[in-house]
């Protein structure tokens, strides 16, 4: 059997630095080397939040543009938007019916709504949708639909994988051998990248560097990283947050050569320079990509409808795998 490899964004909005390079890009590498990725973009997933429907236009659209310019390869990948594939949603109605209300009880993303109302006395439905109850058995649809042997993501999603699983035993147990049992495939962590602040790079601690901002924001946002008040001529340790963020777009020489330079004692304004360079350097292609796919938006529909083409046909086979076993007449 084909190992194929799912994943899927919500959109959310422009990623930050620490989303490219903990999430986007090792996805992105695993997927154009291998033959069977595949990678959508949660746009009904989104619907639990997103209320406007122009947000969730725009929102969708600019995933989209972020994993082209990212360098997805669209002759490798199938990249679709999960609302151009309504099997998911059907597969999900059936899942439900399998599904303990037990097991999503225990999801974190509705635990920790229950315990904000808790801690605040509220009622404990307050702010909750069935879309965010639910929303584990529609990303279990989404896998399994597409019969996904791995499932990369970050940890934060493992939990969500776990579920799969079990509503795959549930099922299995139920109707026989059907659904197959996908694997949670844990984006190795690059470590900790730090945002302008030196703490972790983070939208709720307002530290981050947006992935697309034009160069003169990029130049002022690394002006404002954190340093300690060493003068010129003091040799510097590479453990603060300057040196973390060079090295994510630092060639292995050019990183020496500024190991060597903290030593000796190089000036915060002199460093900053030559960060803002490298990550410039690195950054622009992208920037350069995004906008283009921004200003072809025909094209980019077009990519996306070949790739929700592609993937209803596996939807479809698995779906007349799974109205047999149920017992669709
Ligand atoms: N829930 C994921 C997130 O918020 C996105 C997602 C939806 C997903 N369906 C998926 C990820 C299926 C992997 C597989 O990041």
């Amino acid at each position: 059997m084909a190992n194929i490899n799912l994943t899927g964004i919500k959109p959310t909005g422009i990623p930050h630095i620490a989303n490219y390079f903990g999430a986007l890009k090792p996805f992105i590498d695993l997927a154009n080397n291998s033959d069977n990725s595949m990678i959508f973009i949660a746009d009904y997933h989104a619907l639990n939040t997103i209320k406007d429907a122009s947000k969730l236009k725009e929102l969708t659209f600019e995933v989209a543009c972020i994993l082209l310019a990212c360098g997805l390869d669209t002759n490798k990948t199938i990249i679709y938007k999960q609302s151009d594939v309504p099997q998911v949603f059907e597969l999900q109605w059936i899942l439900n019916n399998v599904t303990p209300k037990g097991l999503l009880n225990r999801a974190h993303a509705y635990k920790s709504v229950l315990d904000t109302n808790r801690q605040n006395g509220t009622d404990d439905d307050f702010g909750v949708n069935m879309g965010l109850f639910n929303y584990p058995v529609l990303m279990a649809a989404d896998i399994l639909l597409m019969d996904a042997t791995k499932v990369p993501v970050g940890v934060d999603q493992k939990q969500h994988v776990e579920i799969t699983k079990e509503i795959v035993r549930v099922f299995n147990n139920t109707y026989g051998q059907t659904l197959t049992m996908p694997e949670c495939s844990i984006i190795e962590d690059v470590g900790l990248i730090p945002g302008l602040d030196g703490r972790k790079m983070s939208k709720s601690y307002g530290n981050i560097i947006e992935l697309i901002c034009p160069e003169n924001e990029l130049k002022k946002k690394i002006n404002r990283i954190i340093t300690n008040s060493q003068l010129p001529g003091e040799a510097k340790d590479i453990n603060c947050a300057l040196f973390n963020f060079y090295k994510l777009f630092a060639s292995k020489e050019e990183l020496q050569n500024m190991k060597k330079l903290f030593q000796q004692g190089i000036g915060w304004g002199e460093a900053k320079k030559m960060t803002f360079e490298v990550a410039n350097k690195y950054l622009t292609p992208i920037r350069e990509k995004y906008n283009y796919y921004k200003n072809n938006k025909k094209l980019v529909l077009e990519i996306l409808d070949n790739g929700a083409q592609k993937a209803r046909i596996i939807a479809n086979k698995t779906l007349n795998k799974v109205h047999k076993s149920i017992g669709k007449l």
